[in-house]
């Protein structure tokens, strides 16, 4: 068979405009058979993979890349289960490419039995879409310091305090300002040690958790608080299974979100401020755990999307990185410790920003099977 850029054997299966789509996309597609031989390629996978659709046509993948290579577990794993399957920051290394950050998608097709239909993403297209990943490894960094640190200083500091309080009783009203001045700052680096300490490596303790009542719980929290100028929005899918997760701490990653959101829709000014909070079932988004070999399936979705500025252009690369903040007096530890423990779950946070609109979304692991999903009084 000779195979033209998506002429499937069975061209008329595919109406011309969806042919001319898919070769103007700028990610690369291409088909695969049941050999794992190329049927038919986009112009971006051409780019990508460095040779023509007239020289790739028929050839094996594994003559491109290395036949232990992981693409090959996703290919499988689509053929087996029928269902789309992708995965994060892979490499790819050919004969005339070498990539690194790859999203690889993989999808059956209809029409070619076996056939899977490949969607490379190059890391520098995603990022032109300002989508990030956050991996593992952002908060590690501070891990070990944090508990160091934590424990150094939060005896001294509440001497300081102990001593501060005694002053205030005992000086005059004039000096009195000053001895609360420090209670309140010595209070404001506990509550940044407390904070710190949370990065400290401990395993988390894992229940079935109803989404939607975190999102319910921190919605209130948010709207009688902090976020009471902004208004909710609420999509919410209502079948959506338990999260396997822990309850504090996915109340903590949403309450950082939100209040990040708030601020951003505040510090801007902007009139009829909005927070979305959405929910969906998500197949085939999975990532692979590190040193294991085997990939996660995260199929539960939850988005925190706002109508503020977006997020500035020097900070985005460092984003989920502690001490990385453009207000005056954040500490920049916000999205640092959703990045941990998004990681710590075995999910993947991904951010996706421009002005008027910026969404975090997270994509959360479900409860294994055989244990109890939580009531739903
Ligand atoms: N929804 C958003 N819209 C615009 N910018 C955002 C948004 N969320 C985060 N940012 C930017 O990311 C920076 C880092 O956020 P992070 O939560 O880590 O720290 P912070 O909010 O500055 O301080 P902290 O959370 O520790 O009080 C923020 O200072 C802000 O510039
Ligand atoms: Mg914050």
């Amino acid at each position: 068979m000779k195979a033209k850029p998506f002429s499937l054997g069975r061209a008329s299966a595919l109406q011309p405009d969806a042919a001319a789509v898919l070769s103007g996309l700028p990610v690369a597609v291409a088909v695969l058979d049941a050999e794992n031989r190329f049927r038919s390629v986009n112009p971006a996978a051409e780019q990508f993979l460095g040779l023509s659709a007239v020289q790739l046509d028929g050839k094996p993948l594994a003559e491109l890349i290395a036949a232990d290579h992981p693409i090959f577990l996703l290919i499988e794993q689509v053929r087996r289960t029928e269902l789309s399957v992708a995965d994060y920051d892979m490499d790819l290394e050919g004969p005339r490419f070498s990539k690194h950050g790859i999203t690889v998608q993989g999808t059956r097709l209809a029409e070619l039995p076996d056939a899977v239909v490949l969607v490379l993403q190059d890391a520098s297209t995603a990022r032109s879409l300002d989508r990030q990943l956050s991996f593992r490894g952002a908060a590690r960094s501070v891990s070990g310091m944090a508990a160091i640190l934590a424990h150094e200083v939060k005896n001294p500091l509440s001497g300081i305090r102990g001593a501060a309080q005694l002053l205030e009783a005992s000086v005059g009203a004039a000096d009195r300002d000053l001895a609360v001045l420090i209670r309140d700052e010595a209070d404001r680096i506990r509550a940044l040690v407390d904070r710190m300490e949370m990065f400290g490596e401990k395993p988390i303790a894992r229940e079935a958790v109803n989404i939607h009542r975190v999102l319910e719980h921190v919605r209130r929290l948010a709207q009688t608080g902090f976020a009471a100028a902004v208004r909710f929005q609420e999509l919410y899918d209502p079948s959506l299974p338990a999260v396997w997760g822990n309850r504090d701490q996915l109340v903590q990653v949403l309450l950082n979100l939100v209040k990040n959101a708030t601020e951003a829709i505040v510090d801007a000014n902007v009139e009829a401020g909005e927070i979305t909070l959405m929910s969906g079932y998500q197949h085939g988004v999975r990532v692979a755990l590190p040193g294991s070999g085997r990939a996660q399936q995260l199929p539960i979705l939850v988005v925190v999307r706002d109508n503020g500025p977006g997020i500035r252009e020097d900070i985005r690369r460092d984003l989920f990185e502690p001490f990385v903040t453009s207000r005056a007096s954040g500490s920049g530890l916000g999205l640092a410790l959703v990045a941990k423990i998004v990681g710590d779950h075995g999910g993947l946070i991904e951010v996706e920003s421009r002005p008027g609109r910026t969404e975090f979304r997270l994509h959360l692991p479900m409860i294994p099977e055989g244990i109890r999903p939580p009531d739903n009084e």
